[in-house]
């Protein structure tokens, strides 16, 4: 009978154990973080590691049919003299960003960080022998950059990795195959990112849509994360709606809601904070025949449309083998930067716009501004057919002038002496 009892209250014990691993409250310090991070925008996603040196994108190893016990020889050849994390850390400031996401262990498995539990590291297996890691982080806490770690959830070495639908051609002993052990692998690693390189913004995860109805035991993992760092925010590109535990959404190369790119469907726009990501040329990761960068207009026209839908835009770079950004994307990010430097006002700390982006550019708001982003405009006069907001004047954030306009039962309509031709032409209007 006694022990019927104890056997009882443990069931009842551990089912609202369990209950409570599976409903996330986020702490006041996540929701502060969820806060700053929705202000800040943009951010640079850096794909790097041992896959730069062939010069062919992250998913060479896949993509070129390469054996793992081939790729890994990588490794040994791995010296990117020119790293200097301080510089990195500059150039990413001096883009306006405010946060990095590194990649900390991509697809091909290879840990650009110091860890124990694994050899296929970039202190054990290189002679580099620097935790390139270690030195971002201090970087970014010195140059106050946020910092935020990818971390792939596949692994195209690793024999305990279940393989998906990636990766097959790696050479591995499947008969070997072990999700715990995997599974425990990952956790021990993510302890390893939280505990020694100081406050982490995000861990961004990569790679579920690899096997769709896996049991991945994310939940799980999520809560262990937030049970060392609390704020650390978790989002996951899993391509579906979003999952228990995590702190923002993301979209990968679209705008929240569409699915121009084919990564999207069926994933509505959340209430979290949201993030696209989205490549400067082509490919992530370094790719040397890849000069398809898009213009310095374009990436100003992605991001706003972004903030116009309160969203960030988190904007890559392929640094090359030799640890530098390949010269074109460093020229952008300075120019986005020497932009975001006028006219960030417009831009940082705003929410989503009162009417829905349109053809001609988006609205954010902020206290008591409505900004008019117009991106795209043939006519010299818009009308915003908002109803319910009082404009008391309206500036042109170009050149200080003030902008004629009238406001009636149909909305607000905004005059000016020229078609507007700039990049994007900001009108500011103070609200009541
Ligand atoms: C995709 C790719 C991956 C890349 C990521 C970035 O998931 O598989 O290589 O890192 O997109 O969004």
């Amino acid at each position: 009978m006694k022990k019927n009892v104890i056997l009882l209250f443990t069931l009842m014990f551990s089912a609202i154990m369990f209950s409570e691993n599976l409903s996330y409250s986020p702490t006041p310090e996540n929701l502060e973080r969820r806060k700053e991070f929705a202000d800040s925008k943009l951010g640079i996603f850096i794909h790097w590691g041992i896959y730069s040196m062939m010069g062919d994108g992250e998913w060479v190893m896949t993509n070129q049919n390469i054996k793992h016990k081939n790729y890994s020889k990588l490794a040994a050849g791995f010296y990117p003299s020119n790293f200097d994390a301080k510089e990195w850390i500059e150039i990413i400031k001096s883009s306006g960003a405010k946060y990095l996401c590194f990649t900390s262990r991509h697809h091909d498995g290879f840990s650009m960080f110091h860890s124990d539990y694994t050899d296929y590291n970039i202190v054990d297996a290189t002679p580099f022998k620097r935790d390139v890691l270690k030195e971002l982080a201090e970087e970014c806490h010195n140059q106050n950059i946020k910092l935020h770690l990818y971390y792939s959830h596949i692994d195209w070495g690793r024999d305990d990795f279940p393989v998906g639908s990636t990766g097959q051609q790696s050479g591995r002993d499947k008969s070997k195959e072990n999700w715990e052990s995997y599974y425990s692998f990952m956790n021990n690693q993510l302890s390893e990112l939280l505990k020694n390189y100081g406050e982490i913004g995000a861990i961004w995860f990569d790679g579920v849509w690899d096997k769709p109805d896996f049991e991945w035991q994310l939940e799980e993992q999520y809560a262990h994360i937030h049970s060392i760092q609390p704020q650390c925010l978790i989002a996951n590109n899993h391509h579906k709606e979003i999952r228990e535990g995590e702190d923002f959404q993301i979209f990968e190369r679209d705008l929240p809601g569409q699915n121009t790119a084919g990564y999207s469907e069926g994933q509505k726009v959340s209430k979290l904070p949201l993030e696209s990501c989205q490549t400067m040329n082509r490919t992530w990761g370094y790719n040397i025949v890849d000069d398809d960068y898009k213009s310095t207009k374009d990436i100003i026209h992605f991001l706003i449309r972004n903030v116009g839908m309160g969203a960030n835009l988190l904007l890559n770079v392929g640094p090359g083998p030799d640890g530098e950004f390949p010269e074109e994307a460093a020229t952008k990010l300075k120019e986005i930067g020497k932009w975001l430097d006028k006219y960030g006002d417009s831009v940082y700390g705003t929410t989503a716009g009162v009417i829905p982006p349109q053809d001609w550019g988006v609205t954010a708001m902020k206290n008591n501004a409505m900004y008019v982003h117009i991106l795209s405009l043939n006519e010299n006069s818009l009308s915003l057919p908002i109803k319910d907001i009082k404009a008391i004047n309206a500036t042109s954030l170009i050149n200080g002038e003030n902008i004629k306009f009238k406001q009636d039962k149909n909305g607000i309509t905004l005059f000016f002496n020229e078609i507007p031709t700039n990049i994007d032409y900001i009108v500011k209007i103070e609200v009541k």
